[in-house]
């Protein structure tokens, strides 16, 4: 996955049609201009559209690209701080420093997402603001901030939920470890989300334990694009998946050894969702078999407590050591499953080989985003969903990220008309709209991102969010893609 910003020239923009009505919630145009001869028809087409009641609808942001304020009340230096001050590894050199100073504007902040009508926040916890040294004596003031923040979120009926890794490691225990590559990190992480999970347990009752896995490990640990920016070789790599691994069932049950009667547990995971390309009986077998591989090094293992054949048999001498034990502890029984879904991995088609399915390459002109990663395909938030219940009998399942980056402008008039933004929402959640209509479990959905932020080696010229951050200002201007968010959150209906 290559995280470069590609700026707007590949992105296939289609003409739209300028509308005078759409700088208000977009609502007050549409009935005026939809005319159904039967009323009643009118009715039954717009519920077909509705989410389930009680659907959670949010937004998420994760600590280091937010929070800033990075040597405030004892936080401890990152894995993340050091990279970014590294020259040339982040786009024009930028670093999370400040941010979105979100640790100081978290009460204004919270108004803005009043604002948007959404009654659930994902964040993460910065592990070095709680142990500062990733291990041995916490830091009041860091678990302080969090208490804040929770209880400012609590107070305007928005649920918190916690992620406790989004790739921030302490400095400290990368040094003293060599970060994930050693079993002494699954421990100590185990530790700190126990910890947590006591001190918060009465403000948070929905933990994830670790965001996008696959993320933090390839790029981190595999092609050196990420802090701690190493690129290691193939046994080693398959050492630090199996110790990430091992660092989330161990966060499973400290969590649930440690927090409050109610508390619910999850994941957030990159999901790999290869989709059929024409949806035949014989294609959808195929796009299973597809994501059970394709997903077999992080979260087959998490739902199944094994790593598969192919797996094995293809990492050969470098395959990861593990005992019995540690499948257990990784694959602890969850609550719920998050998935961060953005693109189709593939597609794929049936085939008469030893996989049971041929991928289909993306053609050259498929539309990206201006993340030259993201290619674009709605149905990927129906076949995520589907077959993760269909595969591995999931009973609860949140979309923990979903969202599109855009090369966002201020008008003269101080707007972002942000129309790619809208039109992928509408299509990506049309079809996660069709899934939950079949009965898939999806109980909620968080955009990424309630603002923009620093966007890892991209920096922050890469932006996701439902609000526009000036940079040099801090202000936070909502995009024409906000008002489209809160009228979807308030009507709970794709529009
Ligand atoms: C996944 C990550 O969890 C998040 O940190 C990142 O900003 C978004 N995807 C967009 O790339």
């Amino acid at each position: 996955m290559l995280i470069r910003n590609n700026g707007p020239k590949n992105f296939a923009r289609r003409n739209f049609i300028k509308s005078a009505g759409i700088t208000a919630l977009g609502l007050s145009v549409a009935p005026a201009l939809i005319s159904f001869k039967n009323p009643q028809e009118h009715e039954r087409k717009s519920s077909e559209r509705m989410f389930p009641e009680g659907f959670l609808w949010g937004t998420a942001t994760a600590a280091y690209q937010v929070e800033g304020a990075v040597n405030e009340d004892n936080r401890g230096a990152t894995i993340w701080d050091t990279f970014s001050h590294i020259p040339g590894k982040i786009k024009n050199n930028d670093n999370g420093d400040v941010a979105c100073d979100m640790y100081h504007r978290y009460k204004s902040d919270v108004q803005l997402m009043k604002e948007l009508n959404i009654k659930s926040f994902r964040f993460s916890i910065a592990w070095s603001r709680i142990f500062p040294n990733g291990t041995g004596t916490p830091n009041q003031k860091g678990l302080d901030f969090y208490k804040r923040l929770t209880d400012d979120l609590l107070a305007n009926d928005i649920e918190p939920f916690a992620t406790l890794y989004h790739w921030d490691l302490p400095q400290a225990i990368q040094d003293k470890f060599k970060g994930w590559e050693s079993r002494d990190t699954a421990k100590a992480f185990g530790d700190y989300a126990g910890y947590v999970a006591k001190n918060l347990g009465e403000r948070v009752k929905h933990y994830f334990t670790i965001n996008e896995l696959r993320t933090f490990v390839e790029l981190g640990y595999g092609n050196g694009m990420f802090a701690p920016g190493l690129k290691l070789p193939a046994r080693n790599l398959n050492q630090v998946r199996h110790h990430s691994l091992l660092a989330h069932g161990l966060a499973v049950q400290a969590i649930r050894a440690n927090g409050n009667a109610g508390t619910r547990i999850g994941l957030a995971e990159n999901l790999d969702v290869p989709v059929p390309i024409i949806d035949t009986p014989e294609n959808i077998k195929a796009s299973e078999i597809a994501m059970r591989e394709s997903n077999a090094g992080y979260l087959t293992v998490i739902m199944e407590g094994k790593y598969t054949e192919k797996f094995l048999q293809n990492a050969g001498a470098d395959a990861p050591i593990f005992t019995p034990e540690d499948l257990n502890i990784i694959s602890s029984p969850l609550d719920f499953l998050g998935i961060n879904i953005y693109m189709p991995s593939q597609y794929v088609q049936a085939a008469n080989n030893a996989d049971g399915y041929k991928t289909i390459p993306f053609a050259k002109s498929h539309p990206r985003s201006t993340s030259e990663w993201q290619v674009l395909g709605p149905e990927a938030l129906y076949w995520g969903p589907k077959n993760v219940q269909k595969i591995w009998n999931a009973k609860e399942i949140y979309i923990t990220e979903n969202g599109i980056s855009g090369a966002d402008e201020l008008t003269a008039d101080k707007q972002v008309y942000d129309t790619d933004r809208i039109s992928f929402m509408r299509n990506y959640l049309t079809q996660l709209q069709k899934a939950t209509s079949e009965g898939v479990p999806v109980k909620g959905y968080f955009y990424w991102s309630m603002m923009d932020n620093f966007e890892w080696a991209s920096g922050y010229d890469t932006r996701f969010g439902l609000y526009y951050v000036d940079y040099k200002t801090l202000e936070r201007i909502p995009k024409e893609s906000a008002r489209y968010f809160k009228a979807l959150a308030q009507s709970n209906k794709v529009r």
